[in-house]
């Protein structure tokens, strides 16, 4: 379906990309062609989708900015992520980021992606772009997937919050709006420590120009805001007072996320608000859960089950498995459970369906349990 709408230049590069798969997928056998693709040029790989950064900007303390041109098309929704993929020192990592609103990869899949990473101290993935992108670069780029997304039809009165590196999801969100010609009330808050950690001004001076449309800067460690300090109900009072009867969508630190949760469920309106959270989940391990083995088949090996996640128990092994946000988020950590039972650390459900694929990450064992890894 995508298809249909490409730009007639990506016809054309689809095409001949079809051609030569073809004709190497006969000549490189017995291995894949992007094999030999990758050495001409590592976008021209057919079995994954790779981007090219061709724009770097570090305007913004904490967070780089990045533009990357995908060498198929990608389409997503203002709000939902896409897995990032890159090498580092010959080790594959994967991170889960929201892209900026891009009208091409919205209408139909083309045209680039702005990604803000923000600097995280122990980040290994967002120190290396923070310090390394730059044009040129080229990495991996997964489906765009969540939920956290705008509802349709759109209300009239719509807030959006966000802090810091979770400005980008809610930030594509008011250009999407923008960008249709949405005309309802959007007041949008954006919690940042100091006005040189504000990411993408551009974008915001020209989104505070529309006259349906209210930013509202808040510094967290400085006294040049609309607003200081974190987040509480008065804030809230001071800019939207009729916010209990409007859809918020919040993304940004867990504390942040609560607390509007937290005023919201005051006001018996918790089913207005519409979350993103960029947090590891936090469990305790039951003991009554960590008895007996977690092997991973397809490695032969096996270690005590102790209740931590499955993932956390095959780093421990020294296996490396495939994974990305450790959130529950990007998906790429997904393994089959061969047999025995685990729980979803988030929700405490239990699960224990044979051949069911799960994601590792969010999954502690219970008992004895066999994973295919
Ligand atoms: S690592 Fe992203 S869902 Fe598990």
């Amino acid at each position: 379906m995508i298809a249909r709408h490409l730009p007639r230049v990506d016809h054309a590069r689809t095409f001949a990309r079809k051609v030569l798969v073809g004709a190497l997928g006969t000549l490189s056998s017995p291995h894949h062609p992007d094999r030999y693709l990758e050495l001409v040029d590592p976008l021209l790989a057919t079995s994954v989708t790779r981007a090219r950064i061709t724009h770097v900007d570090r305007n913004a303390s904490g967070s780089v900015t990045f533009t990357v041109s995908p060498a198929r098309p990608v389409r997503f929704e203002p709000g939902s992520h896409i897995p990032l993929s890159i090498t580092i020192d010959g080790v594959r990592h994967t991170r889960t980021y929201s892209p900026a609103y891009a009208p091409g990869a919205v209408r139909d899949g083309s045209g680039p992606i702005v990604f803000t990473v923000g600097l995280h101290p122990d980040g290994i993935v967002s120190r290396h772009l923070y310090e390394h992108a730059q044009p040129g670069l080229v990495v991996e780029l997964g489906e765009p997937a969540g939920d956290f997304v705008l509802s349709t039809p759109r209300s009239e009165r719509l807030i959006l919050i966000g802090g810091g590196s979770g400005i980008t999801p809610v930030l594509s969100m008011l250009e999407g709006l923008a960008a249709e010609g949405h005309t309802g009330a959007v007041t949008f808050l954006y919690y940042a420590r100091t006005p040189a950690h504000v990411p993408r001004r551009e974008a915001l001076d020209a989104l505070a120009a529309l006259p349906n449309v209210e930013i509202v800067l808040v510094y967290t460690r400085s006294g040049d805001g609309a607003l200081q300090g974190r987040f509480d109900a008065a804030h809230l009072q001071a800019v939207a007072p009729w916010f209990a009867d409007t859809p918020v969508y919040v993304c940004g630190p867990a504390g942040l996320v609560s607390r509007v949760r937290d005023v919201y469920e005051r006001d018996g309106a918790e089913n207005l608000v519409h979350v993103e959270e960029f947090t590891p989940p936090t469990y305790t391990v039951d003991p009554d859960d960590a008895t007996g083995v977690i092997s991973f088949a397809s490695s032969g090996v096996a270690a005590d089950n102790t209740g931590v996640t499955i993932l956390e128990h095959a780093e421990s092994a020294g296996l490396t498995p495939e994974h990305g946000c450790r959130m529950g988020i990007c998906h790429s950590c997904t393994a089959v459970r061969l047999s025995g039972c685990t729980r979803d650390v988030r929700t405490g459900e239990l699960d224990s369906e044979p051949g069911t694929r799960i994601q590792i990450c969010i999954n502690a064992p219970v008992g004895d349990v066999a994973v295919d890894l």
